[in-house]
């Protein structure tokens, strides 16, 4: 698995090329691209701006000497790779696996070329076996929890040794255990319009190419938009 991993985050920097803004996906997968990109500007001399998308992130660019810049200090993004937990056939995804939801979504929302890195066990249909993040407030968060048991979605707080987990936006995430998501864009649509959901892990069509190594190679799957 961490072999298939690091064949697509690498194969992922081919789409990177000099004088980009590169936004800097969180996880494993996104990991191996980091890295990869790292690499290019010691050995290659690529010259690039990285924008992360986690703490995590900005920790390893740092140490791998990457340039970055904050998403608010550069007009757009030119190509932003990322992993996720789910991908279904539509090109719709489940992502914040790592808790990195709000800073990925405002990332990818401002990139050009959108790429996804995964392994093939991330391609499914339909969505909802990994559970659904959503990120909250967390003044109020108590009383999300409980609509949410009351709609069945079978809510959890994240933990994370022991206690809450807090992002880096300093709010809590809300798994929610869905089993399937018949309707993404409908569900998408009723967290959106929750007071105190800041953000949640449904990733709708917002991807342009899916990175997928798998036993027999490398598969580019690419959304028609
Ligand atoms: C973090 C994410 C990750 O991209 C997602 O969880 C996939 O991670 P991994 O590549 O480690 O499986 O959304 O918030």
């Amino acid at each position: 698995m961490e072999a298939l991993k690091k064949q697509a985050g690498i194969k992922a920097a081919e789409f990177v090329q000099d004088g980009m803004i590169v936004g800097l996906g969180t996880g494993s997968t996104a990991y191996y691209f980091v890295e990869e990109i790292g690499r290019r500007i010691k050995e290659e001399g690529l010259s690039i701006t990285g924008v992360t998308t986690s703490s995590q992130t900005t920790k390893q660019a740092l140490g791998l000497g990457i340039p970055l810049k904050s998403i608010d200090d550069v007009d757009g993004v030119d190509v932003t790779v990322d992993g996720a937990d789910e991908v279904d056939p539509n090109f719709n995804g489940i992502k914040g696996g790592g808790g990195a939801l709000l800073m990925e979504k405002v990332v990818g929302m401002a990139t050009k070329d959108y790429i996804w890195v995964v392994d093939e066990s991330k391609l499914v249909d339909p969505l909802g076996s990994f559970k659904l993040p959503v990120e909250v407030v967390q003044y109020g968060s108590e009383r999300l929890f409980r609509l949410f048991s009351d709609k069945g979605y079978k809510p959890s707080f994240r933990e994370k040794d022991g206690l809450r987990f807090v992002t880096d936006m300093q709010n809590f995430i809300i798994d929610l255990d869905l089993g399937t998501i018949p309707d993404p864009e409908k569900l998408a649509d009723e967290l959106d319009h929750q007071v105190g959901v800041v953000e949640h892990g449904l990733f709708n069509g917002m991807v342009d190419k899916v990175i997928v190594a798998g036993q027999s190679g490398i598969q580019i799957l690419k959304a028609s938009k």
